[in-house]
């Protein structure tokens, strides 16, 4: 006979030194608080960005405002100085600082005093836990909230409100009722396992670089941050249209064949092309539209990237495993492995520039193993961002305006999936000999910014700077019609190599 089953363990006691509840903010005449779970409001708080545009009432705000004063600060200075912003023209004056500051009836700027708390940065912190106290008590009150730090300008969302030179922005908290359709409120974005964040005692895990240089990157680091990436959706990695448009000039100029749809073929007769590392798969998106007459396939270090990037094509993609290089501790990505990419299987592979992300000994292997892939004539269509243009100027520009040099905020195709530096392309070329293959044709474009970038670059920029950036821009665009300009200095090279 079984054994009986065990009693379920009683839920815990509560603490009994705890005091009983008052609500402070009834002793200043606000509404009195309907009951709610502390849970369901913690788990339940979403980001809301989509608004009605009427205001919520007065006392409502002040019910959230309030329960921001009373978020711990540092020695309990609360050295915090608040601006609820309801007025229609003042709102529109912040929106064009920054459109997100456009989508709320209220927004409230919330600065701290910028001599006070300094060490530690512990007034930010302040600050930011009273967001996260009006954050929450707006989500009870069936309001709505985000965060905005993309202010624009803090300084001009400091003089727009008339706050005083000595209080800094920390942020603009932007408030009120959600408008969305039934059953379309945001769903909550995916969490880093607790595993891989929380160690006890001592730290045992391998942390995320945020170094910017792929020599400080392991690739299977690599996999877990893109795949954080991809999980946030592709709010923040949105194409670039100079970018396209270099890609599909370049792909009809190397490889028009295979533009012709193709009736869809029971026995796969098709022929394959396989993109590999395709990421947010912003480019085999493209690649594959440009190009219906292939079955595409793509390669990637996680399955759930892999999904997401294949999704991107029709039809989806076939998904297999970017091999992570033997040797290496491979930290789990917890998922079911893909399965391995057939060898010799394909009529062309791509990889678009993601050899900058690898350390030089790894590109080699890469290169290597994307060989390996292709049919004998076979063809491996490279986008590389070469060292010998305008790109590392660019980054120079910005790390000397005091720009952020994060690998989050590092300059490539693809925004925001890992680390990058321009290569030097013959050394490329050279590792691509070494592996069996022979470059058929080539060409480069964009020698020098264009408009659309600098335009995009320069808009948080004071007028005058901006227009002198664009007069520039108009000058170097005459230097690129050049013969030759393209080819030797353009930002954007792409190779395409045959296998014998
Ligand atoms: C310090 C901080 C700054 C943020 N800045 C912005 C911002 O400028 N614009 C925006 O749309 N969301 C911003 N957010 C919101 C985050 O994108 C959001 O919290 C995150 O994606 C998680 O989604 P959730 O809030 O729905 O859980 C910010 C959040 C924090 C904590």
């Amino acid at each position: 006979m079984d054994a009986p089953a065990p009693e379920p363990s009683p839920p815990p006691a509560p603490p009994a030194a705890a005091p009983a509840f008052v609500d402070p903010g009834a002793a200043e005449g606000l509404p009195a608080l309907g009951a709610t779970d502390f849970w369901e409001i913690l788990y339940g708080r979403r980001s809301v960005r989509r608004f009605k545009q009427d205001l919520p009432p007065a006392e409502l705000v002040e019910r959230v405002v309030h329960a921001g004063t009373w978020a711990p600060s540092s020695c309990n200075y609360q050295m915090w100085d608040l601006v609820v912003v309801d007025d229609p023209e003042l709102n529109r004056a912040l929106g064009e600082l920054s459109t997100q500051m456009a989508n709320a009836p209220v927004n409230i700027v919330v600065s701290y005093g910028t001599g006070f708390s300094e060490e530690g940065m512990a007034g930010l912190q302040s600050a930011s836990a009273m967001i996260q106290n009006m954050s929450l008590a707006a989500h009870a009150l069936g309001l709505g909230t985000f965060w905005i730090t993309a202010m624009g300008s803090a300084e001009k969302v400091r003089e727009t409100v008339g706050l005083p030179r000595d209080r800094f922005v920390v942020a603009v908290l932007a408030l009120g009722w959600p408008d969305y359709p039934e059953g379309k409120f945001p769903r909550a974005p995916k969490r880093r396992p607790m595993d891989e964040v929380s160690h006890e005692n001592h730290y045992g895990g391998r942390a995320i670089p945020s170094s910017a240089d792929p020599q400080a990157w392991e690739s299977d680091l690599l996999g877990i941050y893109q795949r954080a990436r991809v999980m946030n959706g592709l709010r923040h990695n949105k194409p670039r249209p100079w970018e396209v448009r270099a890609l599909e000039e370049s792909l009809d100029l190397l490889l028009p064949d295979g533009a012709e749809k193709r009736a869809p073929d029971a026995e796969g007769q098709a022929p394959r092309w396989l993109d590999v590392l395709p990421c947010t798969g912003i480019l085999v998106e493209r690649v594959s539209k440009r190009r219906p007459g292939f079955r595409f396939d793509v390669a990637e270090r996680s399955r759930a990237v892999a999904t997401f990037a294949g999704g991107r094509t029709r039809p989806k993609a076939g998904l297999f495993a970017w091999p992570v290089p033997a040797g290496e501790a491979a930290v789990a990505l917890d998922e079911a492995p893909l399965p391995p990419v057939e060898a010799g299987a394909y009529d062309v592979v791509s990889c678009l520039f993601r050899l900058e992300g690898l350390p030089p000994l790894e590109r080699e292997r890469a290169l290597a193993t994307l060989a390996s892939y292709l049919k004998p004539g076979g063809r491996l269509l490279l986008g590389l961002v070469s060292q010998r243009s305008f790109h590392d100027w660019t980054e120079r520009l910005r790390a000397r305006r005091g720009g952020p040099r994060g690998v989050e905020y590092v300059l490539s195709p693809d925004p925001s999936i890992g680390p990058f530096r321009a290569v030097d392309v013959a050394e490329v070329e050279s590792a691509a000999r070494a592996a069996g293959l022979t470059t058929t044709s080539r060409t480069g474009v964009q020698a020098v910014p264009q408009p659309e970038e600098i335009d995009f670059r320069t808009r948080n920029f004071a007028p005058r700077s901006r227009k002198l950036a664009t007069l520039v821009g108009k000058g170097l665009a005459t230097l690129e019609r050049l013969p030759g300009v393209q080819a030797r200095y353009g930002r954007f090279q792409f190779l395409l190599l045959t296998k014998a």
